[in-house]
Order: structure tokens, then sequence, then C-alpha cells
């Protein structure tokens, strides 16, 4: 067995701060510049070492009520990596879910099995009531249309290994921009940053009106618009999203939207982008995206997905008291 490679650099000048909500990963309102900074550091240094044995003899405890591969996937490479164990759900059909348990009750349970628990549920607000009741870390993996912040935070990794750093950037985001939870996690999170943000969507899949208050609030600079060609050349990243057919209560307004943006080179040819533009993804796509900028400089989105194993390693890591 390796000996674990502590992050001393971390630990050294940060001290061991409570991690965003009473130490369990929530919201990304509930950290700061300072706190999101101290994340992406300590990815980078899990990215930079092996790090194995850091977590030996803990579990993670992994419930995923929607459907995930990114998400679950990473959340398990990453303990693994950190030589720790996972404990998954499976399958919820397969669960006493079934039975009529209340997610209490079943966050209760499984909590006395692990050490930390990453969940993904359709209710917005799950996470932050199993937070309340596990007696352990918790680790939001997506509930409902609300948040989604360890993507945020391999977003925002993401955003400055490609272009070196966060400040100064414009980003626009395209396509449900209502329902997509990585995108209002993302907002928020620019916030601490000196972006401009340029929401591109139609009208009747717009940013909802309370995160749009909460960056007047915040003095951010933003702009809306409908026309994608126009806004593509100011801008440095593009963030792209899937239409998600899933949270729509009527499937007529889905069909009348599905396809609305697609990106393909002919696009970015047509519109004469910066040559810097890097465009991010949290996947899948369905039809928005086109294969043909895969091999693109632009495109960065399996970078992206890649880069959840150290942003998760270092969450798992902080949550726990080891970085
Ligand atoms: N980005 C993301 O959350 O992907 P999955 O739904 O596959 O986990």
């Amino acid at each position: 067995m390796r000996p674990p490679v502590a992050v001393q650099s971390v630990q050294k000048g940060a001290g061991r701060m409570v991690l965003g909500y009473k130490g369990s990963v929530i919201s990304i309102r509930d950290f700061d510049r300072d706190g999101i900074l101290r994340v992406l550091s300590t990815a980078a240094h899990m990215e930079a070492e092996d790090h194995y044995g850091l977590l030996e003899g803990r579990i993670l405890g992994t419930m995923f009520l929607e459907p995930s591969t990114r998400t679950r996937l990473s959340f398990a490479s990453a303990m693994m990596k950190l030589g720790g164990k996972v404990l998954d759900l499976g399958d919820p059909e397969l669960t006493s879910f079934k039975k009529g348990e209340s997610l209490s009750d079943a966050i209760r349970i499984v909590a006395g099995y692990c050490d930390v628990i990453a969940l993904r549920h359709p209710w917005e607000g799950a996470a932050r009531l199993a937070a309340e009741i596990a007696g352990r870390p918790v680790i939001n993996a997506g509930d409902g249309a609300n948040q989604h912040p360890t993507q945020t935070f391999l977003d925002l990794y993401t955003i400055r290994k490609v272009r070196g750093q966060i400040d100064g950037l414009t980003v626009g985001f395209v396509g449900d921009l209502k329902y997509g939870r990585t995108v209002h996690s993302l907002v928020t999170a620019l916030t601490r940053f000196d972006c401009r943000q340029v929401f591109v969507s139609p009208p009747n899949l717009a940013v909802p009106s309370g995160l749009l208050r909460e960056l007047e609030e915040s003095g951010v600079s933003y702009e809306q618009s409908d026309d994608l060609a126009g806004v593509l050349p100011e801008l440095d990243i593009l963030y792209s999203t899937r239409i998600q057919q899933e949270r729509f209560p009527d499937i007529i307004e889905y069909e009348r939207v599905k396809g609305a943006y697609r990106i393909d080179r002919a696009l970015l040819e047509s519109c004469v982008v910066k040559d810097s533009l890097r465009i991010m993804h949290p996947l899948p796509r369905v039809d928005e995206l086109s294969p043909d900028l895969d091999d693109t400089p632009y495109a960065v989105y399996f970078e992206q997905a890649r880069n959840g194993v150290p942003v998760r390693q270092a969450l798992l890591a902080m949550v726990l008291g080891k970085a």
C-alpha cells in the first residue's frame, strides 16, 4: 500500500475551514470567491499528484434517483483514486423507495453505511434536506432544475485551465436557461468573478427572473438575446446546454423549442468568432452541438467532463477533512 500524499499546500495556507453549507456541498450560493478558489486549487493538486490512500477506509454512498453517467461515474472514480470505496444505491426501481420509503428515512439509513453521500434527486431542495438529517457530509449531485454545484466547480476549473483566468471573460449561455441546473449554478458562481454574461434562449426558456434579480443585485453586467449568430463574435466562452425535455410539464412546449439552437462548424465560420473561443457543454448533448466541432480547437467539452474527477476528488477530500 502506498502512503497517502497529503494536500500540504492547501492545508498549510487555508487551515480547516467548514466547507459550503455546514460542511456539505449543496449550492454554489454557499461559496464566496475565496471558497471557490480554494476548491479549484485543491483540484489542481489532485490532478498534479497521486493522492492514493488519502481516503482509505472511507466510504462514499451514491444515491442517484435521476439518470447520470458523468457525475455518478466520476464521483466513483474520484473516490477510488483516493483509496476509498463506493457503495452505490443502484437502480431506484429496485430499492425500498418502490415500497414507499421516504427520502428522509432512506438518507438516515444510507448515512449509517457510509461517510459521505452524493445525492441526485428530482426535487429542488432534496440535497439540503438530506444535509440537515444525514449527520455526515452530503454533496448535491443535482436537485431538479435548481443546482448542480459540483458541475459548476468543474466548469470553473475548465474555464481557468483553458483560458488561464476567469475574470475578464464574456461568457455566453445558450439553450435551456430555464430548466438547466448547470446554468443556474454557473451563472451564480460567475457573479463572484468579473465576467460579463450573455444569455441566448427562446423567450419561454429564458433565465428565471429570480436569478436575473440576483445578478442585478450583485451589479453583474448581463444581456439577453435570441440571436446566437449576433452575439457569438463577442464571446470568450460559449456554454451550450441540452433542452431538458424531462422537466417540461407539457410535451407540446418541448416540441416547439427542441432544436432551437444548433451549433456547428459552419455557424462558427459564418460568424467570425474569436480564435480563443472555447465551447463548453455539461453533456449529454442531443442535437444542439454538432459532432463536426469535436476535433476543432473550440471544443473543450470532453476535457470538461474529464475534469470532473480531480474536482470531485478535491470536494470529497475537503468534506472529509483531508484537504
Ligand atoms: N453533466 C452531468 O451532470 O452529466 P450526467 O447527467 O451524465 O451526470
